[in-house]
């Protein structure tokens, strides 16, 4: 069971409504989720690792300055599209609430926030929901000084299974940038998108961010930055086991490697062990072999076309409402209301 903890840091707003709180949802179970996703990944053949876990404290920062690379076009170019198109989105949903999903650092978000100021209704609220605790924290605190008329409940938690959690609301309006909805596999994305229409009513909508398929060379640059801050951002994942699980990964022994799948319309992130080794996990009771050039899976980054995003917004339920696309072609936002016929 997730053990919970209310009502840290909270402060009472004009109508006696919490204004500022943080809520957690993982501290009890973290570990043997850990231990368990760990035996599951690393037992398996060929090995993977849940992306989950490389967003620590040091992931998350690492995370952040990859978004700040030159090669790595998704963030402005997702940030200059909703600098365009914030305005008329709030428009349209009109939230109360506006709840992020895999919220990290907040950036990107603050275009909205301002057009939800500036139209909303009384009393917005903001719900950034994130496994990264510090990350999440230190964003909270910085958007909650930054709006003082805004409400700011932050949710420590995995949003593929602390959405219950959301805090009432009459009219919200979730948001998955990034393309962080291209991290789950067709299937997980699908079941994924089911269960979060299955928390909202039919007054609410969802902004997604698509990652568009492109040439292959841009593809590859993106997750493989001249500065090497996405390696070390993929073997970070190394430090969480060693650290968690007293693991004893030599990072020197394994490199970053991440490629274009075309077929699977796909980035796929691994982490190639360099020669034959083993190494010991005991906090997970395991020793696992890698023989030369073996890999562990860490991430896959989807690549969608319209037809291919439309179609799994739709098949969970939603009614597209608008469909967003960067001047090249390269990011899409899509506008989506629960409500399953509009
Ligand atoms: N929205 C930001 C960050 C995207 S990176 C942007 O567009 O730039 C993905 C974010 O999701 C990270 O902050 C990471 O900590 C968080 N995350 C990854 N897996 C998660 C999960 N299962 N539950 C909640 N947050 C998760
Ligand atoms: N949602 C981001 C993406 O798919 C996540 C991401 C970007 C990422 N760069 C990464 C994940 C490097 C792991 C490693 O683009």
């Amino acid at each position: 069971m997730a053990q919970t903890r209310r009502n840290l840091n909270q402060e009472r707003g004009r109508h006696g409504v919490a204004h500022f709180a943080i809520e957690r949802h993982l501290e009890g179970d973290a570990h043997s989720t850990l231990v368990a996703d760990v035996r599951r990944g690393l037992g398996a053949y060929p090995k993977t690792l849940p992306a989950k876990y490389l967003y620590d404290e040091r992931g998350a920062l690492l995370f952040d300055a990859i978004c700040d690379q030159p090669e790595y076009y998704p963030t402005r170019t997702e940030e200059g599209m909703l600098a365009e198109m914030a305005d008329e989105a709030i428009r349209i949903c009109r939230p109360s609430q506006l709840v992020e999903l895999g919220s990290g650092a907040s950036r990107k978000t603050r275009l909205l926030l301002d057009a939800l100021m500036e139209n909303g209704g009384d009393e917005p609220c903001y719900v950034p929901v994130d496994v990264s605790a510090e990350m999440l924290s230190r964003s909270a605190d910085a958007v909650g000084r930054d709006y003082p008329e805004l409400a700011v409940h932050a949710i420590v938690g995995d949003y593929d299974r602390d959405l219950r959690y959301l805090p009432p609301a009459d009219r919200r309006m979730v948001i998955f940038l990034g393309s962080t909805i291209g991290n789950f596999t067709e299937i997980d994305a699908r079941r994924f998108l089911r269960s979060l229409r299955a928390q909202l009513s039919r007054r609410d909508w969802i902004l997604i961010g698509f990652d568009l398929v492109k040439p292959v060379e841009v593809l590859n640059a993106a997750y493989n930055d001249a500065a090497g801050v996405t390696a070390d951002f993929n073997l970070n994942v190394l430090r969480v086991l060693n650290r968690e699980l007293d693991a004893n990964f030599d990072l020197d022994s394994f490199r970053h490697d991440a490629f274009f799948n075309v077929g699977a319309s796909q980035i796929e992130m691994h982490l190639r062990s360099d020669h034959r080794q083993r190494v010991s996990i005991p906090g997970a009771g395991l020793e696992i072999a890698f023989a030369s050039g073996e890999s562990v899976q860490t991430e896959i980054s989807r690549k969608f076309s319209k037809s291919s995003a439309v179609g799994l917004v739709c098949g969970a339920g939603f009614a597209p409402r608008h469909w967003y696309e960067s001047g090249d072609g390269y990011f899409a936002l899509l506008l989506a209301s629960a409500a399953a016929v509009v």
